[in-house]
């Protein structure tokens, strides 16, 4: 059994999906959880965004099942809200060791040149520079408690195998090994381990939407894609989940700079 006891975990995106799944697969092993998402919807996108009740069950899960929890509003696009959350989370429990960069959006434009600026600001600004805020906010943390740690940024098996319209999803999540790459080489001296996960097909709001559901019925290419060489259909947030809690525990302890495929055999195809 995975023993995360004594460590602290910050989580973006963790009011529901992955995000809260990994909130309550890492607390249950035994983390203090810093769970973070927006206060409020995000404007403009085609399905609805997580907001502050959300989030509340999350944490209210996690101290109902005997785990320590914090619950705090960030825009990840925002580096000064995600300090904030680093700076309470520090204050409540004492220090920093691992974060799971995990917020992200969906998009579905016509094509991907005829995508609006807006969208692309929005995906590159939430799934890209979101990650990298959130690094940079929990970076000195981690650093200043001593004791190493380790960095999940959770991609997508979009970022190897592009589907067509959704080229500024592609294009952000392949982003993310580059990022990761680079800052698992800086951080090695530190002990601090920096990896990526790449989810397949997974049954959430970000999935489960008219718009989502729309894009996939009329998009070619898009169904064969969710065609699993394993009997499922789409795997369940925990499923992600377990191999998040298992990339932070010292059972990964030299796993570094490593892209982990967690997909059903997508990618097989
Ligand atoms: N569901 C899938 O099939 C799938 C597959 C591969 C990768 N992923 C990735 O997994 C991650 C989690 O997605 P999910 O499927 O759980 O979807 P979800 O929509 O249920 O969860 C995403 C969470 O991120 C939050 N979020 C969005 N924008 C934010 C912002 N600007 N600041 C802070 N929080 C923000 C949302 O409020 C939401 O709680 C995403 O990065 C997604 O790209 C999902």
């Amino acid at each position: 059994m995975t023993d995360l006891t004594g460590k602290t975990a910050l989580i973006t995106g963790a009011a529901r999906g992955i995000g809260r799944a990994t909130a309550l697969s890492l607390a249950a092993a035994g983390a203090n959880i810093i769970a973070t998402d927006l206060g409020t919807p995000l404007a403009g996108l085609e399905y609805q965004t997580a907001d502050a009740s959300a989030l509340a069950e999350t944490v209210a899960r996690i101290v109902a099942a005997g785990g320590r929890a914090i619950a705090a509003d960030t825009d990840v696009r925002d580096v000064a809200s995600l300090r904030r959350a680093v700076a309470t989370g520090v204050d409540t429990f004492g220090g920093l060791h691992l974060a799971v960069a995990n917020a992200g959006i969906a998009g579905w434009p016509k094509s991907t040149w005829e995508a609006s600026e807006a969208e692309w600001d929005r995906m590159i600004g939430v799934t890209l520079t979101g990650t990298w805020n959130t690094c940079r906010a929990v970076i000195p943390a981690i650093l200043e408690s001593g004791k190493g740690g380790s960095i999940v940024m959770v991609s997508s098996t979009a970022a190897f195998r592009p589907v067509a319209t959704t080229g500024h999803y592609s294009a952000a999540k392949i982003a993310l090994v580059g990022l990761m790459k680079s800052l698992a080489l800086e951080l090695a001296p530190n002990s601090i381990r920096v990896n990526t996960i790449h989810p397949g097909g997974t049954a959430t709001v970000m999935t489960e939407n008219d718009a989502a559901e729309h894009w996939q019925a009329t998009t070619p290419g898009v169904s064969e894609t969710l065609e699993l060489p394993l009997p499922i259909h789409r795997m369940e947030p925990v499923d992600t989940a377990n191999a998040i809690r298992f990339l932070v525990s010292e059972e990964a302890r030299y796993v570094t700079g490593t892209s982990l495929v967690v997909d059903g055999g997508a990618l097989l195809r």
